[in-house]
């Protein structure tokens, strides 16, 4: 949560922080903030509450001058949501501008420590403490550089820090404890950018490198240095990242989820790319490393995840029981991690976390990992902090994904987690050969598929026209569906605001079954599958009970019709990839009501992408 971005080199450092914070604001858009040394060596600092274009329309053509600068946008944790609670923070004197991504656990006692010490704080905030920290270091007499590092010693908690000072023009200092969040460094011809996340300097470079957890990083214009805490030099080698930024822009569409919903034929052709070979009806996941007797052994999956990447797991649990039958279960990594679970070596964690710094996700494979269990992390870029801690990574390769609520990233998780399965299946001995090659064919159907699914904007329009003013909705489903049940409950809460249930249809008599009326309409997920009959009889209740069924279904499905009120179709497939189907139409349906409800879809209240603390 919170973006952070730096630059230093030869141009005027405000546009290109406004714009990679542009890109940055789905980690939150509480407030946005710069700072940059001007002509007198000063950081000018310039923020404003709200999202990034108060602070754009505040500075209007005014830019302020300099060529070195941090950014900042801000999700609140300390201290609310306003001007002065904005980054970059300044210490007393005005020589030290911060911006920070994290909590300090222990900002009590420093902050009244630095109080007692003469320091005047101008703002509620944690991340405060850290420029007058460093303040306090430069008064004993130590560099920038050491003053910063010194800093890093003295907070609890986990951080990603940069932080710019007069006695240093052109010099940006960085460091990461913990996972807060990532940093990226981009290289590029006599500038160097530094940024949270890829895409906020994408239109600049392609060239880059990762910081570590307790690593720094000493940035000029024509060097960068990188160290431990303790300042150890180290070397690190460089990567290219292999998307641009076309495809981190939001091209013809109104909106980065409708681009993103969108580019899921395409984006699971990338996922599949090089991993399945249609022609010799192979699977050979890249990443995964797993040799045949560390496969043998395995007695146990633990699926992990939150949010919709938690509902993807779900869904990779019965997959992998029923095509690679090994028992599997699927947790929430935040309960996980405090659960005392038993893992051992013989436990395969597979954990889903699409931005790989989910904070509750990495606590838990750091649990994992502790106990020794091998590890298999799904997420969308290489060197993420995940794949530092897992053993074998399988890359989604969605491309950018920008729409805070995950789409793209959602059915690429669930047709990384099938492959997965079926790789699982055919090395335990558990699929055959012609069972593959069925599942295969069928995959190489899947994009084609999904692109039906996209052409049916009008029933979507008019579904939305007539539900947008519910303020109550039922998701139901069963079996792999089930999850997709709660998915779709969680895009329509996410993204419209409106108050959604996801249930399994067996547990409707157990208690939903009582808020049914004329008032709360159902969307019922009932695809041809073996739990088809037993769907129909609990729409058959609901109606009864005066509810309004939307049946999500199979084409050429036409009693559904006498049993429900609205149908959206999809098109035939084996129940066993129908939850990759099925994931279009929760997302579809949720954006059109949230558009109607004039929600800001992208940017929903509250929410960031990357959550990045507990
Ligand atoms: C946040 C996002 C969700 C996402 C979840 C897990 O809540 O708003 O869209 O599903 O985090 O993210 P991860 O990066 O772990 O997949």
């Amino acid at each position: 949560m919170c973006g952070i971005i730096g630059y230093t080199g030869n141009n005027l450092a405000a546009p290109i922080l406004l714009e990679g914070l542009e890109r940055l604001e789905y980690r939150g858009y509480d407030s946005a903030g710069i700072a940059v040394l001007g002509s007198n060596g000063d950081p000018t600092v310039h923020k404003s509450q709200g999202k990034l274009s108060a602070l754009t329309h505040t500075l209007g053509t005014g830019m302020p001058e300099g060529t070195t600068g941090i950014g900042h946008t801000r999700w609140a944790t300390h201290g609310g949501p306003t001007d002065h609670n904005a980054h970059p923070h300044t210490d007393c004197s005005n020589q030290v501008a911060v911006v920070h991504n994290g909590i300090v656990e222990n900002f009590l006692n420093l902050r009244s420590e630095l109080i007692s010490q003469g320091h005047k704080f101008s703002s509620e905030t944690d991340s405060e403490c850290i420029p007058h920290l460093i303040e306090s270091f430069l008064n004993l007499g130590l560099s920038f550089r050491d003053s910063v590092l010194k800093t890093s010693e003295r907070l609890r908690g986990a951080h990603a820090v940069v932080a710019i000072s007069h006695s240093e023009p052109g010099q940006l200092v960085a460091f990461r404890l913990g996972n807060a969040g990532g940093l990226v460094i981009g290289y590029g011809k006599d500038q160097h950018f530094l940024a949270s996340d890829i895409p906020a300097i994408l239109p600049h470079t392609r060239e880059v490198a990762y910081l570590g957890n307790e690593e720094s990083v000493h940035i000029s214009i024509s060097d960068v240095e990188y160290s431990t805490l303790d300042g150890q030099k180290i070397s690190k080698s460089k990567g290219t990242v292999s998307y641009d930024a076309v495809s981190a822009g939001k091209g013809e569409y109104p909106h980065f989820m409708l681009k993103e919903i969108h580019e899921q034929p395409e984006s699971i052709i990338n996922t599949m790319r090089g991993q399945i070979s249609f022609e010799k009806y192979e699977v050979n996941l890249d990443g995964f490393h797993l040799s045949d007797h560390e496969i043998q052994k395995i007695e146990r999956v633990v699926l992990l995840g939150m949010g919709t990447s938690l509902h993807a797991a779900m869904v990779g649990r019965n997959w992998i029981e029923s095509i690679s039958r090994i028992p599997a279960e699927a947790d929430n990594s935040s309960e996980f991690r405090y659960r005392d679970a038993i893992i051992d070596e013989k436990t395969l964690v597979i954990s889903v976390c699409q931005s790989g710094e989910t904070a509750d996700t990495l606590a838990a494979m750091s649990q994992a990992q502790a106990l020794g269990a091998p590890q298999v992390t799904l997420c969308n870029y290489e060197g993420t902090q995940t794949s530092r801690i897992a053993g074998s990574t399988i890359l989604l390769r969605s491309g950018p994904e920008i729409g805070v609520a995950a789409s793209k990233t959602f059915v690429c998780s669930l047709t990384a987690l099938y492959m997965l399965a079926l790789e699982l299946g055919i090395r335990r001995g558990s699929l055959s050969p012609n069972e593959l090659k069925k599942s295969i064919d069928e995959l190489a159907h899947l994009p084609e598929m999904l692109g039906t699914l996209l052409s049916d904007d009008e029933n979507y329009l008019s579904l939305a026209n007539k539900f947008y003013q519910f303020s109550d909705f039922l998701y139901l489903g069963r079996g792999l569906n089930y999850p997709l049940a709660m998915e779709g409950a969680l895009k329509l809460k996410e993204i419209s605001y409106i108050h959604a249930e996801g249930y399994p249809a067996g547990e409707m008599k157990h208690g939903p079954i009582s808020l049914i009326d004329e008032k709360m309409p159902i969307v019922a997920l009932i695809p041809k599958d073996s739990l088809y009959e037993k769907m129909l009889n609990s729409i058959s209740e609901a109606k009864t009970r005066g509810g309004t069924v939307i049946a999500i279904t199979t084409d050429g499905d036409e009693k559904i019709k006498e049993l429900s009120d609205y149908q959206i179709y999809m098109p035939e497939a084996s129940p066993i990839i129908n939850p990759i189907l099925a994931a279009l139409p929760m997302q579809l349906l949720a954006y059109h009501i949230a558009v109607k409800r004039e929600c800001d879809v992208d940017q929903p209240r509250n929410l960031a992408k990357s959550v990045t603390v507990e």
